[in-house]
């Protein structure tokens, strides 16, 4: 006979199982955070094109970390962090992991924390800890390490300490005018029946993550859309997170009313996916010589100059964008993302539901065994790199350009050239039909020149699947690992029918994955893909363990661990010095100043005396404030800073030797402005003889902008 005591029991042990089993399954707790990360803005390569001298002289807008705590109805977490950068380093995911660790008792650990980046050329270079990524960077830059580390963990901790609870829905769309393939000539080769199944020869979806809160305020969106950051080329010099951290900025601008870049609650995050063969320049490759069709197969145009006649340049074979300028390019290319986000956003209700898990290993892809099919073993191959990885993409030639001497010009290479190695006849074999350029996988010195070993991961929120891959997969490449990932859940999880969302590159970089078809043809992507032939085989075959572990909650070995490179890394870029102002003048006075009146749509230039950015990154602050004087209180108030799109802040040295440079700021001034006058306010900080940090401001003169004429 039942008692009333052990009756209530019965009802609580009931109603906690109902609560862990049925009516919590959609119902996570959920935190966002975003935080700056933006380096050194000057005085650093440009990470992204490879491009010697295209070394950073200012800010376009601020780069920033944005991440998703998610927490499911029993307490298991998983962490999601996109960043505004060109890829994530081991070495970036290594110091987070150890850093977080410690700040949060082990609660964020490898194989729950997934980083991601947007991909943007824009971004600065140096914190890859493999000789082969920073060697046209002046070598590893600590200070810019720093930066994106620590801004990553304030992110993390900014989603941690803001959890509450909350749903989550997902959503998905097509958009179709923001990519094209760049290499249609490698995807062509693709089995014609696998190729049928597919409308487009890139992949044109976006699946967006809406995050609200339980009284359904929106708190953040995760984006994911396959498309090279690459809408500024590389002649840019200012940092910028290209089009999807304008996508992002846009996004935040609408739901952060009043609130400038990166300080509003609202986070929204433009993560990348199987981008490696996808260009955003949908123009498409042109001669720049002739206006002709660049030749397909090589991307190359026949020269005109008398001297060269007919030889074949890969430099005059550039991919333009939808806009007049690149800046106009990254307008429309981040603004399309962010339209079909927000109109995916805005028509999310299907529920994401069940619990969150994860699983990560480590492979040394430079010895996968991969049985094929047909049972024939096949091998991945130490990495090398082949010849048309010089030659750069239709978004950017010239990697390395041997040709005009590069080994010259960039004093990395001055030192390494001395122990670029000969591939040796088996590695010449593994690789075959790529001709080996660089054969990094066999280079030590002076320490290594690419990974062997790297991150696989998959993380689970309910019935959305993503999986991070370390690296540039080709749309195919991308498509063969989503349905191997598809394809297990069919056959383990057959209810549970979940969308499986690719994260390029996350927690490493590793160059490009293409398919074994593509490599054959040895365009950019497949010169660039470094463990030879079969390497998306042994990704597809480590995924779909990957896949079957998760499914059926096996434990797996943590595999090798990636060598810890961070103490073996050289700087080859000085500091600063000291700063120093012309004589008879002061840091922030203005040299040439603002004209006394503008309209909208006018640009505002002011100049002022400087001193080194690198001083102080002004990090969550600003090198420059656009002021607005309200006339009823007769206050300066800030209206733009340098993380808008309108701004930008250019910076010039103009004598070594003195340590002195100028800045230039540029406000571009937008249609909607209020009439009134304005002035444009800059921050620094100098540095002098003695080393002593000074931070100063200056002032231009007060301008007037107008109402706008009509006609
Ligand atoms: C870069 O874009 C600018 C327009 O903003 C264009 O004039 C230039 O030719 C482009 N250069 C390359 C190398 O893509
Ligand atoms: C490659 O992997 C096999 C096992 O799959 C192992 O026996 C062999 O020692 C490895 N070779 C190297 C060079 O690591
Ligand atoms: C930087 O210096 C160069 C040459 O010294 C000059 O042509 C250019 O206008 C300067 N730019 C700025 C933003 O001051």
């Amino acid at each position: 006979m039942l008692t009333s005591d052990s009756l209530i029991t019965y009802f609580n042990a009931f109603f906690i199982f109902a609560r862990l089993t049925l009516a919590a399954d959609d119902e996570y707790t959920i935190g966002v955070g975003i935080a700056d990360i933006t380096g050194p803005i000057t005085d650093i390569n440009i990470m992204g094109y490879g491009k010697a001298d295209q070394d950073a002289s200012g800010l376009h807008f601020r780069l920033y970390s944005r991440a998703f705590v998610i927490i499911d109805s029993v307490g298991n977490r998983v962490c999601y962090v996109n960043n505004d950068l060109g890829m994530i380093s081991t070495a970036v995911k290594q110091e987070v992991v150890k850093r977080v660790k410690n700040k949060f008792n082990g609660l964020y650990h490898e194989a729950n924390l997934l980083l991601s980046a947007t991909h943007t050329h824009g971004g600065p270079g140096g914190f890859l800890p493999y000789v082969l990524y920073i060697a046209l960077a002046q070598g590893f830059n600590w200070q810019n390490f720093e930066a994106i580390v620590s801004g990553i963990i304030r992110a993390i901790e900014r989603a941690h300490t803001n959890t509450r609870k909350g749903k989550i829905y997902y959503n998905q769309g097509e958009l179709l005018d923001a990519s094209i393939n760049r290499s249609p000539t490698a995807y062509i080769q693709n089995p014609a029946a696998e190729r049928a199944k597919y409308k487009h020869n890139t992949d044109k979806t976006m699946s967006i993550l809406k995050f609200v809160d339980s009284s359904g305020k929106p708190m953040g969106v995760l984006s994911f859309f396959a498309v090279h950051c690459t809408s500024m080329n590389n002649t840019n010099k200012l940092i910028t997170g290209d089009n999807k951290g304008y996508a992002s900025m846009l996004f935040e601008k609408e739901m952060n009313p009043g609130s400038f870049p990166g300080k509003g609650p609202f986070v929204a995050a433009f993560a990348n996916a199987n981008e490696g063969d996808v260009s955003p320049n949908i123009m498409g490759p042109r001669c720049i010589n002739t206006g002709d069709r660049c030749d397909i197969h090589t991307s190359t145009c026949e020269s005109k100059e008398p001297r060269n006649q007919g030889f074949l340049q890969n430099e005059k074979c550039i991919a333009f964008g939808p806009g007049s300028d690149m800046f106009e390019s990254t307008r429309i290319i981040g603004n399309r993302q962010y339209k079909k986000a927000k109109e995916l956003f805005d028509t999310a209700t299907e529920p994401v539901k069940g619990p969150t898990s994860f699983i990560h290993q480590y492979i040394d892809m430079s010895n996968v065994t991969i049985v094929l099919p047909n049972n024939k073993i096949v091998h991945t191959c130490k990495s090398a790199m082949g010849v048309s990885f010089a030659a750069g993409t239709t978004d950017g030639a010239g990697a390395f350009d041997f040709r005009q001497g590069a080994t010259k010009s960039t004093p990395v290479w001055n030192i390494v050239r001395n122990f670029l190695k000969r591939p040796t006849p088996e590695m010449e074999k593994c690789h075959h039909p790529k001709p080996i350029l660089v054969a990094t996988g066999i280079m030590k010195r002076p320490y290594d020149w690419q990974p062997q070993i790297v991150p696989t991961q998959i993380v689970q929120i309910g019935n959305i699947v993503i999986v991070a891959l370390p690296g540039e997969f080709t749309t195919m490449a991308g498509r063969r690992i989503r349905e191997t990932v598809e394809a297990e859940f069919k056959r383990l999880a057959p209810s549970l029918k979940p969308h499986v969302l690719l994260a390029g590159l996350s927690n490493a970089y590793s160059s490009y994955i293409t398919t074994f078809e593509e490599y054959q043809v040895q365009r950019y992507e497949g010169a660039s893909t470094a463990y030879g032939p079969f390497t998306e085989e042994a990704y597809r075959q480590q995924y779909r363990m990957l896949a079957e572990k998760l499914i059926t909650k096996q434990k797996i070995n943590p595999g090798p661990s990636p060598p810890d490179l961070l103490d073996r890394q050289i700087s080859l870029k000085a500091g600063v010095m000291f700063d120093g102002a012309p004589r008879g003048r002061r840091f922030g006075e203005v040299l040439y100043d603002v004209k006394p009146h503008y309209y909208p749509g006018n640009n505002v230039f002011a100049t002022f005396i400087s001193s080194s950015p690198r001083n102080d990154l002004k990090t969550e602050k600003t090198f420059l404030a656009i002021e607005w004087l309200n006339p009823k209180t007769k206050q300066w108030v800030v209206v733009s800073n340098d993380a808008n799109w309108e701004t930008k802040f250019f910076w010039n040295r103009t004598q070594f030797l003195l340590g002195e440079s100028l800045a230039t700021v540029v406000w571009e001034i937008p249609k909607h402005t209020e009439k009134g006058i304005y002035r444009i306010r800059i921050f620094g900080t100098s540095k002098n003889i003695f080393q002593k940090f000074s931070d100063y401001t200056g002032v231009s003169s007060p301008f007037k902008v107008m109402a706008p004429l009509h006609s």
